[in-house]
C-alpha cells in the first residue's frame, strides 16, 4: 500500500473539509476547516491532504521548517472515518518523518494528543515516539521523535 502527502492547494480545500472522523472522535482533533485556518496563522507549518490511489483519506498540518521552540512540531493529524484502521495512519506519520529527517536541523518531532487518545498513543510510540512527561494545554501528552 501507499500513500502519498500532497499540500493542500486551493483546490484539494473543498476536499479537505469534507473529510472527518467520527461523532465520537469529535473531541480528539479540530476540523479540518478549522486547522486550514490555523495553518494560516502559523507560518513554519504546511497543511497536507493525504492521498491513497488519487483519494484524499485524511489531513495532516506539521511544521516544515523549525518551530520557534526549536522543534518540528505535528499539529494536526487525521484519518477520515471511512478509512480508518487500514494503515494509512501509520504510514502517513512514517512519511513525515522521511520528509523531517532530510531537513539537517531537524532533531526532533513532537506532536501531542489528549489524555484518553489511546489509539494515537500507541501509533505514534509504536513508530518510536517516547512520552517526554511534558503536558501542555489542558493536560495533553507530549510525544517526540528523536532524528
Ligand atoms: C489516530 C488515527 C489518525 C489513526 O489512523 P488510522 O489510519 O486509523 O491508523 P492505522 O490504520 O495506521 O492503525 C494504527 C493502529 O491503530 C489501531 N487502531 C486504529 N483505529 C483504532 C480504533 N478506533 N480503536 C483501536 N485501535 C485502532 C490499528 O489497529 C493499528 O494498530 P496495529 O498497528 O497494532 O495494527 C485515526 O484513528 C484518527 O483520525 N483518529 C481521530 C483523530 C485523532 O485522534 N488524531 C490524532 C490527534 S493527536
Amino acid at each position: 500500500m501507499i500513500i502519498k502527502l500532497h499540500k493542500i492547494t486551493k483546490e484539494f480545500e473543498s476536499e479537505c473539509t469534507q473529510l472527518s472522523v467520527s461523532g465520537q472522535q469529535l473531541d480528539l482533533v479540530a476540523s479540518n476547516a478549522d486547522s486550514l485556518l490555523h495553518a494560516t496563522n502559523e507560518p513554519t507549518s504546511v497543511p497536507y491532504g493525504i492521498f491513497s490511489e488519487g483519494m484524499m483519506v485524511g489531513f495532516i498540518l506539521f511544521d516544515n521548517e523549525i518551530y520557534k521552540d526549536g522543534y518540528y512540531w505535528i499539529l494536526r493529524f487525521m484519518i477520515d472515518e471511512r478509512f480508518q484502521g487500514k494503515g494509512y495512519g501509520k504510514l502517513a506519520i512514517e512519511e513525515v518523518i522521511k520528509m523531517l529527517s532530510a531537513r539537517v536541523d531537524c532533531k526532533q518531532i513532537r506532536v501531542s494528543h489528549i489524555p484518553h487518545n489511546i489509539t494515537a498513543n500507541k501509533l505514534y510510540k509504536d513508530l518510536g515516539f517516547a512520552e517526554t512527561g511534558e503536558l501542555e494545554g489542558n493536560g495533553d501528552i507530549v510525544l517526540a521523535y528523536f532524528m
